[in-house]
């Protein structure tokens, strides 16, 4: 984070875009807790697939987020990192799946799913989502905090 962004968080708080995302992480976390309380095959199957909705849900906002920086022209080393461990993570909830739908133990699986987790979130907090907000204009921040809202109540209808 740069100076000026430091100093704008300090003075004005985290813009409402970074607030939702850091909601998500939130809802993503519980949903990762509540999958890990019970390994039960019947359970763990409904509980992953909330998990896994709401991590695609995510992912797909802050894709659009990342697509609109592209077409700027403004675009960091990290997004091309951010971007291959959506992918990771997909590969590994895969596994997950797998795993759940043939009933067999996916500790080991669930375990390197939050392990990756935990790692992206971290650089997302840390970097990516303070230079999301200093290069998207306030227009298209809340473009996308209405997309993603938007999403998530379209999903709602569809359960
Ligand atoms: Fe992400
Ligand atoms: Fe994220």
């Amino acid at each position: 984070m740069g100076v000026f962004q430091k100093l704008k968080v300090i003075f004005f708080g985290p813009s409402p875009l970074i607030k939702l995302m850091l909601k998500e992480h939130g809802a993503i976390n519980l949903l990762l807790n509540d999958l890990k309380k019970d390994l039960r095959s019947e359970i763990a199957s409904e509980n992953f697939r909330k998990l896994q909705e709401k991590v695609s849900q995510h992912m797909h906002g802050e894709e659009k987020a990342i697509f609109i920086m592209y077409k700027k022209n403004k675009i960091s080393k990290v997004v091309t990192t951010l971007l291959k461990q959506h992918t990771a993570l997909l590969d590994l909830a895969d596994s997950v799946e797998s795993r759940i739908k043939s009933k067999k133990n996916f500790s080991k699986e669930l375990k390197e799913f939050e392990q990756a987790h935990a790692a992206h979130i971290e650089l997302e907090e840390r970097d990516f989502y303070y230079k999301m907000d200093s290069v998207l204009d306030e227009y298209e921040k809340e473009k996308i905090v209405k997309a993603y809202n938007t999403y998530i109540l379209g999903s709602i209808h569809l359960a």
